[in-house]
């Protein structure tokens, strides 16, 4: 029983990943005279109502895309708000996090030269601190993109094959997959974009290969627990075939 449930889903087949591209803080903040920045700031309450609504409804992982490689094209200002605000909300919300359970992995370039240091720190700290919850583990695709993700496992294989220890005959799906940025992330089951946008934008390329998309006009800061219990929903109409056959009359062994 959850008190502020009102979509009408199955608990047993919550999705275990769920991963969200958050899009339209801009144009939030445009539509009231707002800067830009007032829209990434009023995405942080929607991110953790969504973050307890996961949590309540079972969601296992839940990978948000909070900067992506392309991302640096923006306005210098708009990129330092940026950096400066992931460093401030995870000095804010690390420990409410670690409360409920919540394991933190960052996955892209960390590293990368323009991210600040002091962001560096703060992921560090905050994936140290938060590393042996178990309740759910929240992913901050940060600095990352799909294609340059599989171009990092497709050299790591590279090196492998120049050293001899991996056979270029043995590489199979499963070589590739191991290789990326988090190897025992489950590919997500449901993959939502927020304000009507319908493209991936570089988001888990590969994992999402057979995922559900679910798009909704709403713009980030507008979401919430209730939407995103609606889109869960929206995505346990869905048929997942996997290639295989939809199932009719005209099935072959149906008699
Ligand atoms: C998503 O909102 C947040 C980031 C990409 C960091 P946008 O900033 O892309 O908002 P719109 O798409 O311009 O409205
Ligand atoms: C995708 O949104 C990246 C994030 C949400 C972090 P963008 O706003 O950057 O994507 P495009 O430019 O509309 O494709
Ligand atoms: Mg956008």
């Amino acid at each position: 029983m959850i008190d502020w449930l009102t979509a009408d889903i199955d608990l047993d087949s919550v999705p275990l990943h769920v991963g969200i591209i958050m899009d339209g803080n801009g144009r939030w903040a445009n539509a009231r005279g707002l800067h830009r920045t007032q829209g990434h700031a009023a995405g942080e309450p929607a991110l953790f109502d969504v973050v307890h609504g996961a949590l309540d409804l079972g969601v296992q992982w839940l990978t948000v895309y909070t900067f992506s490689t392309e991302n640096w094209d923006r306005d210098t200002s708009e990129v330092e708000f940026l950096m400066q605000f992931n460093v401030d909300l995870l000095e804010r919300r690390r420990d409410e996090l670690d409360d409920l359970g919540v394991r933190i992995l960052f996955m892209g370039d960390v590293d990368d030269d323009r991210v600040p240091q002091v962001l560096r720190d703060r992921i560090r700290s905050a994936e140290e601190l938060t590393a042996s919850n178990t309740k759910m583990t929240m992913v901050y695709a940060f600095n990352y993109g799909g294609r340059i993700e599989i171009v990092d496992a497709v050299k790591t294989i590279a090196r492998g094959v120049a050293s001899g220890s991996i056979d270029p005959d043995t590489i199979t799906m499963d070589t590739v997959s191991n290789n990326l940025y988090l190897a025992d992330m489950p590919d997500p089951d449901l993959v939502i974009r927020t304000s009507g946008e319908q493209r991936t934008s570089n988001f888990l390329l590969w994992e999402a290969a057979y995922s559900e998309y679910v798009f909704t006009p709403v713009l980030w800061p507008d979401f919430d627990r209730h939407e995103f219990a609606r889109c869960v929903g929206e995505y346990q109409t869905r048929d997942r075939r996997f290639g295989g056959a939809v199932d009719g009359p005209l099935t072959d062994g149906d008699g």
